[in-house]
């Protein structure tokens, strides 16, 4: 792990990129890992867009418990250390896929969320925008949220399967991602797209890639640097960091 060290110290552009695997040490279930929400309900149904406009009650109950039950989750040493080293100035960009809000939590604060974001909610029908503690306000007594003003049903920020991403926001992860001379994978499989195209735009850029992940991912091949266990990388990175 010492490479790493050397890797973030040398490097002028580290990119972070997250997934779900990251928050499994908050007690937060990923998608697709050995305790994956996937393995627990219809994948299929979850974040596709045509479901959630014919069943939206599908969504808010499976969703309960890993977006809108998140008073008790807790950043971990993997959110805390990335925070720190942003603002030690060894990380330019952290893009995020995850939806769980404990990046900002943390104290990062350059966070790109590809994947949207559950802070913001809007009424399909007149847009009016609900905040993400107004919509946990109304699941407290309704199984699905509609709007007060129009009766419209109200769908978080979050980007389906089915649903673009947010143009900005991928624009900016491609910027970063293509002047990265460092990125780092941590927790993700790799396997959706676009986001899990960025990692090969800093490739072309003659980019160094790092995954940290404790399953296979599609882009193994490429890393210069490859590891499992995501609790003992950010364990030695933190107490490398914190005691110079
Ligand atoms: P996944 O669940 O697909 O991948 C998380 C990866 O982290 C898995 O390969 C796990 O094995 C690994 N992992 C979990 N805990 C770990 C640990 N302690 N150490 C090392 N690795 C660990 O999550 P994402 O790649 O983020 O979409 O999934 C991408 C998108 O698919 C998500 O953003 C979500 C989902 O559908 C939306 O929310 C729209």
């Amino acid at each position: 792990m010492e490479r790493l060290v050397d890797l973030l110290k040398s490097s002028k552009n580290t990119v972070f990129l997250s997934g779900a695997g990251i928050s499994t040490l908050s007690g937060i279930p990923d998608f697709r890992g050995s305790n994956g929400i996937y393995k627990k309900f219809d994948a299929n149904r979850i974040f596709d867009i045509d479901c959630f406009y014919n069943d939206p009650a599908y969504f808010y109950t499976h969703a309960r418990d890993f977006i809108y039950n998140l008073d008790s989750k807790e950043p971990n040493i993997i959110h805390k250390t990335l925070a720190f080293l942003e603002k030690e100035g060894y990380i330019q960009a952290l893009i995020t896929q995850n939806i769980d809000l404990l990046h900002q939590k943390a104290g990062s604060v350059n966070v790109i969320e590809v994947h949207g974001s559950p802070s913001i909610h809007k009424c399909l029908s007149c847009d009016l925008k609900y905040s993400y503690d107004d919509v946990r306000e109304i699941l407290k007594d309704e199984e699905v949220p509609y709007c007060s003003e129009c009766g419209g049903l109200i769908k978080p920020d979050i980007t389906f399967f089915g649903e673009m991403l947010d143009q900005d926001a991928f624009t900016r992860a491609m910027d970063a991602s293509a002047k990265a001379d460092l990125f780092v994978v941590i927790g993700s499989s790799l396997v959706v797209h676009p986001a899990a195209t960025l990692p090969m735009l800093a490739l072309k850029g003659g980019g160094k890639l790092v995954i940290v992940n404790n399953m296979e991912t599609p882009l193994d091949g490429h890393a210069y640097l490859r590891y499992d266990d995501l609790g003992e990388v950010f364990e030695y990175l933190s107490d490398h960091f914190r005691e110079r």
